[in-house]
């Protein structure tokens, strides 16, 4: 039996390796590791492929967001809205800066927060709301920017799973007010280690967020914030320069993909995360919503698919960060989404499989 995996981080770089190989060997050359040329570099090239002014190279996508949150004016006892529904860190990287975190709800068609939800979460002393592109698919952005107006707060984009998504052709990255990205290995655009990115159009918030990711300081000398030890490697900057030109097509690959369960008539067995009109997602993870994922996930696997659920404890109920609150859509996504095998180069053939085997696990359920 062929077994057919949730995501395939290899098979992208089949054919780069003398790129990445003599990368390798510049920087190691050079002798500059740590910020340098290359990550000054993979900044501007990252900045221009997003569409701002800024970016900012830091040690990962959880750094990218506390920096990128107090570079926005997030202060110890401000409240910061952030979807329970998503990875830990975007809710940890916000409790790291001191603020109180105040769950939203998500839509469960959607998996994304919407302005009814975040409007819901708003309190007089909310300072910046965290809008998470999930799997990939980017959330309401503009239609929260009414309520920022409004309302005065930032809107952080968490985009490290979007690189490459638009929503009314603006790319994530440059729809809030500032962004943050992850390059963790799985990620779309993965580094061979941690590595993360903010972007923003704001010179003030970029020059802070530059601060903080070095110590505080531009010198070593005079340091007039409390920052972080927060920089992108110069190896993983010259590596990701070498992957960043092939986003776009590993993306389609990923968009061809989808195009395909829909084909293969993934509708009639589960309900796929719903991509609103005029949005783009890139399929960091390509989820449906089905009853009893754990059972299917089962029947998938003795079919050699492999499948899994995300986020089947929401953060509000995680040990750590309990809050008593109701987030039926929250609860909704969490017990029902499932992932299903997802890569720029998974073949149609493949999806077809992993639709049959689907169908055979809803019949046997
Ligand atoms: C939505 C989201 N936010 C934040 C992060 C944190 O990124 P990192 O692992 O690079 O710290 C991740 C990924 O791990 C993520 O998926």
């Amino acid at each position: 039996m062929t077994s057919i995996p949730l995501f395939d981080t290899a098979s992208n770089l089949n054919g780069l390796r003398p790129d990445l190989d003599a990368a390798i060997k510049r920087v190691m050359d050079s002798g500059r590791y740590i910020l340098g040329p290359e990550v000054a570099a993979f900044e501007s090239e990252f900045a221009e492929y997003v569409g701002t002014e800024h970016a900012i190279g830091v040690g990962n996508g959880t750094d990218a967001l506390s920096i990128a949150l107090r570079a926005a004016g997030v202060e110890p006892g401000d409240d910061v809205v952030v979807p329970s529904f998503t990875f830990y860190a975007s809710a940890e990287a916000a409790i790291t800066t001191g603020a109180n975190v105040v769950y939203c709800d998500v839509d469960p068609d959607t998996m994304n927060v919407t302005a009814e939800t975040v409007a819901a979460a708003l309190t007089p002393n909310t300072t910046a709301v965290v809008a998470v592109h999930l799997f990939g698919l980017p959330a309401p952005v503009p239609e929260l920017r009414k309520l920022a107006d409004e309302r005065g707060f930032k809107i952080v984009e968490d985009a490290a799973q979007a690189v490459g998504a638009t929503l009314g052709g603006v790319r994530a990255g440059a729809l809030g007010d500032v962004a943050t990205f992850s390059f963790f290995p799985s990620k779309n655009l993965g580094a061979f280690g941690d590595a993360g990115i903010i972007t923003t159009n704001d010179p003030e918030i970029a020059e802070t967020a530059r601060l903080l990711r070095h110590h505080g300081t531009t010198n070593k000398q005079l340091h007039t914030l409390v920052g972080y030890n927060s920089r992108l490697d110069a190896m993983q900057a010259a590596l990701l320069r070498v992957l960043l030109p092939h986003i776009d097509a590993w993306n389609g690959g990923r968009q061809l993909a989808a195009l395909a369960y829909a084909e293969a008539g993934i509708a009639e067995f589960a309900t796929p995360q719903l991509v609103p009109e005029g949005s783009k997602s890139v399929y960091h993870l390509y989820v449906v919503s089905v009853d009893d994922p754990a059972g299917i996930s089962a029947a998938l696997d003795e079919q050699g698919v492999e499948a899994r659920s995300y986020y089947r404890t929401p953060i509000h109920r995680q040990p750590a960060t309990e809050q008593e609150i109701d987030l039926p859509g929250t609860e909704l996504a969490a017990a029902r989404n499932l992932a299903l095998p997802m890569s720029p180069t998974i073949r149609e053939d493949q999806v077809a499989a992993v639709v049959r085997a689907l169908a055979s696990a809803r019949a046997a359920a």
